[in-house]
């Protein structure tokens, strides 16, 4: 905390990075004919591929403090309008499967965890939330890709033969990504460059509502000093927080202080000492005291409603603002984005493509606030933003 570096987070990893960014310059000028495809960097010969691998990971170990996000900065900054970046990806959408998550590297890269060929429908799950095709094996595809912030190409991927049904991705201020996967009723971290769970929470296929399970998890937030909030997210309508080591603290909701249905997605605001919830079948977003604080906030929680903002699929902090997405709720409320303020309980802003979007499912603000990234489940695609006055 006392070496706390101000904005430019990423003016260290420039460096490292050159290299890859050189390297990766030369194979797209030699493919420029050839169709793209998600193999395409594994097409290459093994050496080049481990090498941009090695010198990626280089550029995300050197991250050796953590980074503030902007939840620790010193004063909240205004929210943006998300401002479509309309030729992205530049050279239309990689093949990717349901883009389940969406969240931002401490470079800035974006990184989506996806489903490759499967697809999350009404015979995934029978009526105890049992995933019907573990016969299958895991994807045999990479599931977690790294893209290119500029042009929205594949770099790199990882996560084949691990996971059945990937449902979100997180990204924390140490660089540990999180992925929930809600076939397998489980909670991953990964610290930077392991393809090794560091931590597992949850019970293998066996969805549950005791305190060492999960049923089908959605999210994971992770606080600056490391606490882990879990989403559980389609069946047991809870909130989880955990210690960093994975020692469960506590249960939201405690007694009747809050009613869930489907919390879908869950978002810091530290600021403010909340932890918000995509309630989405109650459709509204819900933050109640995070508790990060020895003197947490009294009061019942901060609950932002509104008639056109429907079943709240994502929401992403900013400052002491969220960036939310909806789903489909009715023919007559806009599928979309939205922009909230939990402290005044309100939403001040919409947004989205021009073309609009269909299943938005995840959406991720880079940690210096520069950018906003949403991920669609059909069409399979990810949308980019520019948050003009973060910079
Ligand atoms: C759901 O499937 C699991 C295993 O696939 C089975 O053990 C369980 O009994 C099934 N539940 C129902 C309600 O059919
Ligand atoms: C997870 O990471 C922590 C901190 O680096 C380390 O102490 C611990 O041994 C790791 N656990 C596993 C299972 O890899």
């Amino acid at each position: 905390m006392a070496r706390r570096r101000r904005w430019g987070l990423g003016a260290g990893l420039a460096a490292p990075l050159l290299p890859l960014a050189l390297a990766l310059l030369l194979l797209a000028a030699r493919d420029a004919t050839e169709a793209r495809s998600i193999n395409h960097v594994h097409d290459l010969s093994s050496e080049l591929y481990s090498e941009i691998r090695e010198l990626m990971q280089r550029a995300l170990h050197q991250r050796d403090e953590a980074v503030p996000c902007l939840a620790e900065l010193g004063a909240a900054p205004a929210p943006a309008h998300p401002r479509l970046v309309p030729s992205w990806p530049l050279h239309g959408p990689p093949p990717l499967g349901q883009v389940a998550g969406v969240a931002v590297a401490l470079n800035g890269f974006p990184v989506v965890f996806h489903r490759g060929a499967r697809v999350f429908d009404s015979k995934s799950f029978n009526d105890s939330h049992h995933f019907q095709f573990v016969d299958e094996g895991p994807i045999p595809e990479d599931t977690v890709l790294t893209l290119d912030p500029d042009n929205g190409d594949v770099l790199t991927g990882w996560g084949r033969d691990l996971f059945f049904m990937p449902h979100s991705i997180t990204i924390d201020n140490r660089g540990n990504t999180w992925l929930t996967d809600v076939a397998l009723h489980q909670v991953f971290k990964f610290a930077p460059g392991s393809t090794k769970p560091n931590l597992t929470l949850g019970q293998e296929f066996t969805p549950g509502p005791g305190k060492h399970q999960l049923c089908m998890p959605t999210d994971v937030a992770v606080a600056s000093t490391g606490e882990v909030f879990v989403a559980d997210g389609y069946c047991n309508a809870r909130v989880l927080k955990f210690d960093p080591s994975g020692v469960l603290l506590r249960l939201y909701p405690q007694g009747n202080d809050l009613q869930l249905q489907v919390p879908h997605s869950v978002a810091l605001l530290e600021r403010l000492d909340m932890v918000c919830v995509a309630d989405r079948e109650n459709m509204r977003v819900v933050c109640p005291s995070a508790e990060l604080r020895a003197q947490p906030a009294p009061g019942p929680p901060a609950t932002v409603k509104a008639e056109d903002l429907g079943r709240v699929f994502a929401i992403a902090a900013y400052g002491d603002y969220l960036y939310a997405v909806n789903g489909y709720t009715a023919d007559n409320i806009r599928v979309g984005g939205f922009t909230l303020d939990p402290a005044s309980e309100s939403l001040i802003d919409r947004w989205g493509p021009p073309q609009g979007m269909s299943n938005p499912h995840s959406v991720a603000v880079s940690p210096d606030g520069s950018a906003l990234y949403v991920a669609e489940i059909g069409p399979n695609r990810v949308w980019k933003f520019n948050l003009p006055q973060a910079l």
